[in-house]
């Protein structure tokens, strides 16, 4: 979430049933990590604290219900004037061979009995999740990033990530749709291959809105020259670039 101030502890945990997963080798100076489930408290931070809030790839985690208060909380923690960025993908891809097709439906299945809408990136849409939450000058994107050698480094490294989620949702999967465990197993290995016969994709959506700035106070003086007491925060980079750049290690 941005960068933390110095009077933040290096390590909090303020939330239940999260798993702890954080870097262990490479950790910037500037930064800290924070165990904490933002559905079940608000986030541990006065209002106001950040200039730039990043949020990415919730999708598979929180509920329609869940979001407007997520962006909400986010939009309180940052300062007036201060950027939110929000990426998400959806939950199906595209150009999908018959194999990886049927793996996103079952994946959807699932997460559809969970609650969860794998498609918050057009229902209702992150651009619109932010205007409920009050920001303004909002700029949404869609892209397709290529899944698989097709793709260069970044669809080798997302073909890698693909996969990878598939077999870390074997347990939610097979309990969610009932289907057998060798042929979900089956069916991620041979997906493999497909991905690069169909030349499939990813959509990812991005949405950068800023919060207001407060209204000036009262002026005691007619001076109507006095500019906003509060500095310009200026736009984050290009999400495409942020995206980019946070993916590839
Ligand atoms: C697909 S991972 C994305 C991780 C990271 N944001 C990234 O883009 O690489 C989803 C993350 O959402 C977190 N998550 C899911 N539900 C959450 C909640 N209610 N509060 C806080 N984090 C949550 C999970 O712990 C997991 O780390």
């Amino acid at each position: 979430m941005g960068e933390m101030a110095n009077e933040f502890p290096d390590a909090m945990v303020t939330g239940v049933d999260m798993s702890p997963v954080f870097p262990t080798t490479i950790i910037p100076t500037n930064c800290r990590f924070l165990q904490h489930n933002i559905v079940l408290q608000p986030l541990p931070f006065p209002d106001n604290t950040f200039d730039y809030v990043h949020q990415r790839l919730l999708v598979a985690g929180l509920k329609p219900c869940d979001w407007v208060y997520v962006v909400q909380e986010l939009e309180r923690v940052t300062k007036p004037g201060g950027w939110i960025e929000l990426v998400e993908v959806d939950g199906h891809g595209g150009n999908n061979g018959p194999l990886t097709q049927q793996l996103w439906t079952w994946v959807e299945l699932t997460l559809k009995g969970r609650g969860i809408n794998v498609n918050i990136g057009t229902q209702p849409g992150l651009n619109n999740l932010m205007e409920q939450a009050g920001l303004v000058n909002i700029k949404h994107e869609v892209f397709n990033l290529p899944t698989g050698l097709h793709g260069g480094k970044i669809g080798t490294l997302l073909k890698e990530n693909e996969q990878a989620f598939w077999v870390a949702m074997t347990p939610t999967v097979i309990h969610g749709t009932g289907i057998d465990v060798q042929e979900y197993e089956d069916t991620i290995i041979a997906s493999a291959a497909e991905v690069e016969v169909y030349k499939s994709y990813h959509t990812f959506y991005s949405a950068c809105g800023q919060k207001r700035i407060c209204p000036l106070p009262p002026l005691q003086s007619p001076d109507f020259g006095e500019s906003s007491p509060v500095s310009p925060i200026p736009a984050p980079l290009s999400p495409r670039l942020t995206f980019a750049r946070s993916n590839i290690k």
